[in-house]
């Protein structure tokens, strides 16, 4: 093992980059210069430890990962099962826990129940493509959207949408409802399969102490 290399992090922006940091300060990783919200800067290194962290879109973080431009990944599960990219995934960190549903107004059961062809509007057409052909053989039209996916039955887009739930207040605000749940989901950590066996006592230590601290 060198220790002369950086082991790289990329962190999906946002409320889990947050919770991700306070994860790691339990296990004595920190990273001072990323507090800092006024700078533009990319990347975050912390010498001492050697390791390197950036942030970046969600669904980009597999990608990085894949491709061994980062060693580890931190992005919610909806991601990992949408872009399907060769990584492994070694940790649930139990935050960020939500879940991906099949949503719409209660009219919308029916459509469901007789396996109609729907329009499912989603952010995820990969995870709907799966859920509607292979798990429930139901043949549908599946419409891609960049987000506020609740939009889609309410302006007559598509009959149901394939969508995130965390407390469902979208979802009430709007008089729509869970109609079917596909999966649980929460922030899981992804390794890049080279970065595995080549820094695999890194990796290791790092596994093992997160899931102590999870357990706290
Ligand atoms: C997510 C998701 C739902 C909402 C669910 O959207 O797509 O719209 O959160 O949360 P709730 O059940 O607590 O209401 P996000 O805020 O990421 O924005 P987006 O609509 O642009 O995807």
């Amino acid at each position: 093992m060198s220790t002369d290399r950086y082991l790289t992090f990329a962190l999906g922006k946002g409320r889990l980059a947050k919770k991700t940091l306070e994860l790691f300060e339990k296990i004595g990783i920190t990273c001072e210069e990323m507090k800092d919200k006024e700078s533009r800067k990319l990347i975050f290194v912390n010498e001492k430890l050697k390791l390197r962290f950036f942030l970046a879109k969600g669904p980009d973080v597999p990608t990085y990962v894949e491709y061994g431009a980062a060693d580890v990944g931190i992005v919610g599960k909806d991601t990992i099962l949408e872009e399907n990219r060769r990584v492994y995934e070694v940790l649930d960190l139990g935050f960020g826990k939500c879940r991906m549903c099949v949503c719409g107004p209660e009219k919308a059961k029916e459509l469901l129940m007789h396996h109609e062809r729907i329009r499912v509007a989603s952010k995820y057409p990969n995870i709907a493509k799966d859920y509607f052909y292979n798990k429930k053989h139901q043949t549908v039209d599946i419409i891609k959207l960049n987000g506020s996916v609740e939009l889609g039955p309410l302006v007559e887009l598509s009959d149901v949408i394939v969508d995130i739930v965390e407390t469902g207040s979208t979802l009430r605000e709007n008089g729509l409802e869970v109609l079917e749940e596909i999966c649980p989901l929460s922030a899981c950590m992804i390794v890049n399969q080279v970065s595995m066996q080549m820094e695999k006592e890194r990796i290791s230590h790092l596994i093992n102490a997160l899931k102590g601290a999870l357990k706290k």
